[in-house]
């Protein structure tokens, strides 16, 4: 059992108050917060380190680069990759997979061509793919879900033919829930000689992923999501992956040597990190992965789904008229719901003013919502810091503000 009263200690934020109420963070799928390790790596990285990596000889420059490389092999090591060449580090999910898209789109997609998504995708693992429609007739083939928000397998099998090139689809989904069978999925693809990216953005803290095990081309994600900081997101991908596709972005760091006439590129990972990267931010990620792993990932995931069993069954007793989407038998925390036909903005700003934090709109996927013939959801999502009193209290807020309209 986690002592979640000692862990709400860590996250300095959480001791604030809004519009005189105490604050109740649900809005963990779109931001995790802060705890107190990752903000201190911060104000010690600006205070006593700072200095560009890699280019100095100075003493500052090198405890920048050891502090910044380490955290590679710490990410290398969350996720059991075979090499740290194989970790890239980006801005975040998003430039994850657009550095995928460009990349790997230059090498190996060509008119006519097939990439395998799915209709509970993000926008961030749709519009990237479509930018790439522009200077390349490749068709996007979408497999659809059922109405708990399941995929549906059969499809999924049918939808590979001789112009496949690549499967791209998200871990959890981060409106429904769902966990998608990634494993099954990767093992599907690769009969077909097709490899897989999987957006891990919503995965990557509620499972242990072992790319290895899972034998993925490619997985990306966010360390904002994963009490880590903005601005630094991971692509995890095979070495002869990231061997065999050009670089995404040209500038410093990244070249071997320039000449006007041409240009050779650096090693991994360097070919993908043009210019001065975040390294104050990696460090403070690594110290993120470090607090995960003391306390268990298995343990975080464990908690949330108490949360998520908890509160989707006192909602449904509680609340009349309430419809929850995802109800996947695999399911994270996360609860996307709709009362009556009272709009989400509405209900999102009275919850506010009780002091409770959660999302409303689309969540960045559109074509999902179109799919349950909705504009938006209200969305309540689950972390570590989470308490059962606080879904309780939740609960109470929901049910008092539907009776308002
Ligand atoms: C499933 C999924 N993919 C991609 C993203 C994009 O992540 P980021 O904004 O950190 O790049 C998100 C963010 O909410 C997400 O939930």
């Amino acid at each position: 059992m986690l002592d979640i009263e000692k862990i709400r200690q860590d996250f300095p934020i959480l001791t604030r108050e809004v519009y005189g109420k105490p604050l109740v963070y649900l809005d963990n799928a779109a931001t995790s917060q802060k705890p107190r390790c990752v903000i201190d790596t911060i104000t010690d990285g600006y205070t006593r380190i700072n200095a560009n990596v890699h280019r100095g000889v100075h003493r500052l420059s090198q405890e920048s680069t050891d502090g910044h490389e380490h955290a590679r092999r710490r990410v290398q090591q969350f996720l059991n990759a075979a090499s740290d060449r194989e970790i890239i580090f980006t801005r975040g999910t998003t430039e994850s997979i657009n550095l995928v898209a460009h990349s790997f789109g230059q090498a190996f997609l060509h008119d006519g061509d097939e990439v395998i998504i799915s209709e509970m995708e993000h926008h961030a693992n749709i519009v990237p793919w479509q930018l790439l429609q522009e200077t390349r007739h490749i068709r996007l083939r979408v497999i659809p879900i059922d109405d708990r928000g399941v995929l549906d397998m059969e499809a999924f099998a049918a939808a590979f033919n001789e112009k496949t090139r690549l499967v791209s689809i998200t871990h959890v989904s981060n409106v429904l829930g769902t966990v998608n069978p990634i494993k099954e999925i990767i093992d599907m693809a690769h009969r077909h000689e097709v490899p897989v990216l999987i957006d891990g953005a919503q995965g990557a803290l509620h499972h242990r992923v072992d790319v290895q095990a899972l034998d993925v081309d490619f997985y990306v994600f966010s360390a904002h999501k994963m009490y880590g900081p903005t601005g630094i997101g991971v692509l995890y991908g095979k070495e002869k992956w990231l061997n065999a596709i050009p670089p995404y972005q040209g500038g410093g760091e990244m070249i071997g040597h320039v000449t006007f006439e041409k240009t050779t590129f650096n090693e991994l990972p360097f070919k993908f990190e043009a210019g001065t990267p975040d390294y104050i931010g990696t460090m403070a990620f690594a110290s993120a992965l470090n607090y995960i792993d003391r306390i268990g990932i298995e343990n975080i995931a464990a908690h949330e789904q108490e949360l998520l069993q908890y509160t989707t069954r006192r909602l449904l007793e509680e609340v009349d008229g309430i419809r929850i989407y995802g109800t996947a038998p695999q399911k994270c925390g996360v609860i996307s719901f709709l009362v009556r036909d009272i709009h989400p903005y509405d209900m999102g700003m009275l919850l506010d003013k009780l002091g409770f934090a959660l999302r409303s709109g689309h969540h960045c996927a559109q074509p999902l919502m179109e799919r349950f013939g909705i504009v938006g959801t209200l969305r309540a999502s689950f972390a570590l810091y989470n308490t059962q009193e606080e879904c309780e209290a939740f609960v109470q807020a929901v049910k008092r503000v539907a009776s308002m309209f």
